[in-house]
């Protein structure tokens, strides 16, 4: 496929790269490509940044047909732009697209495809401490159609953001709320797919938990609501007793990609660490036992994110003293040590753009 490129005659101003936030601002231009089931995926194209313009009845605005990915390409000392294991949120984007009947994307395509949409862009990587460049790719269904079916026709897109921390208390504890009267994502669902639906389903628990004083929700399973699963949009792990453990990935999880990279890690350097159920009941008697170390989100937008707080009915417990954890300062140091490049990179973990 012949990837063709037409720049913008117009560059948008850059922002203040001290100010960034998560999400607000996007660059000048855009991939596009199209899918039809006589020419497959057809007309890649980088072009300026514009809105999309659909048929009301386009099937995804209806029925939420779509899958995306979330990834970052980084500045580094060296002055170089590089990417953190791209091919993973690539595989994962076409496991998406089986579970929800869409079209896979030719994996050498993707990561080449991606590759020049930032080169175009490169302008557009922040270079300042914590900042990056957040990349978000996506694909919507787009038959205009009201029957219940796949469609016919895709699009799959690229925008492209920079980004500084995506919780305001950027790497300092936040406080969480179990939740027993919502649930994320079902047994047999697409809790593992990274589709707009499951983010959608966790709005309201969202909402419900910031009211009360809380960042996010800490998820149970959706079958007996027991089994700690999520925390907000991130993978959840604890330091119990010296191990690391988080919940083994069940259907309902998606598999994040910053916690295959702890897991990873912790097995290259000897430090004890599972992937099993964990109850709610197990972490509430570990903290009473004193065995409760740590606990901390994983997830691309914030790294790791250290829990001070978990509120569970009535119970609040504190973690680590509110304070960040040895084990999750020392996670979040390695892994944006090598996504800056500032550190070697033993796993093979970085992909460079340019
Ligand atoms: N869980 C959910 C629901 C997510 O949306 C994400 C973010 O992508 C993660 C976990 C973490 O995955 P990753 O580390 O690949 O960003
Ligand atoms: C993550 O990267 O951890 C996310 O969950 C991204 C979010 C904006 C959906």
């Amino acid at each position: 496929m012949q990837l063709t490129i037409t720049r913008t005659e117009t560059l948008k101003p850059k922002p203040d790269e001290n100010q960034l936030g998560f999400g607000t601002l996007f660059t000048d231009h855009m991939l596009n490509v199209d899918y039809t089931p006589d020419r497959g995926w057809h007309d890649p194209r980088i072009e300026p940044y514009a809105p999309i313009s659909m048929d009301p009845a386009t099937m995804f605005l209806h029925y939420g047909q779509g899958v995306f990915e979330g990834l970052k390409a980084y500045h580094t000392d060296s002055g170089g732009i590089q990417l953190f294991r791209p091919g993973e949120n690539i595989k994962r984007m076409n496991r998406s697209c089986r579970r929800m009947c869409m079209p896979e994307l030719d994996p050498h395509f993707a990561l080449e495809s991606l590759k020049a949409l930032i080169a175009v862009e490169k302008d557009w990587v922040p270079k300042a401490p914590g900042t990056s460049l957040y990349v978000r790719p996506t694909m919507i269904a787009t038959d205009p159609f009201l029957g219940v079916r796949a469609s016919h026709t895709y699009r799959y897109f690229i925008i492209l953001s920079p980004v500084g921390a995506y919780y305001p208390e950027g790497f300092n504890p936040v406080k969480i709320l179990v939740t027993k009267d919502y649930v994320r994502a079902v047994r047999g669902g697409v809790g593992e797919a990274k589709t707009p639906g499951n983010y959608a389903a966790s709005l309201l628990a969202g909402q419900k938990a910031h009211d009360e004083g809380y960042t996010q929700v800490l998820w149970l399973d959706g079958v007996e609501q027991k089994y700690l699963e999520e925390v907000g949009a991130m993978n959840i792990f604890f330091v119990i007793d010296g191990e690391i453990v988080t919940p083994e990935l069940n259907g309902s999880i998606l598999p994040g990609i910053t916690r295959k990279s702890v897991i990873e890690l912790a097995r290259k350097w000897g430090d004890p660490v599972s992937e099993r159920k964990i109850s709610i009941d197990e972490l509430m008697a570990a903290n009473e036992q004193g065995k409760l170390q740590e606990a901390f989100g994983a997830g691309t937008a914030a790294v790791i994110s250290p829990v001070g707080e978990i509120k569970y009915g009535e119970r609040m417990i504190s973690i680590a003293e509110g304070k960040v954890g040895p084990v999750a300062r020392k996670y979040y140091d390695a892994i944006t040590d090598i996504q800056y490049g500032k550190a070697e990179d033993p796993m093979g973990w970085i992909e460079p753009v340019t």
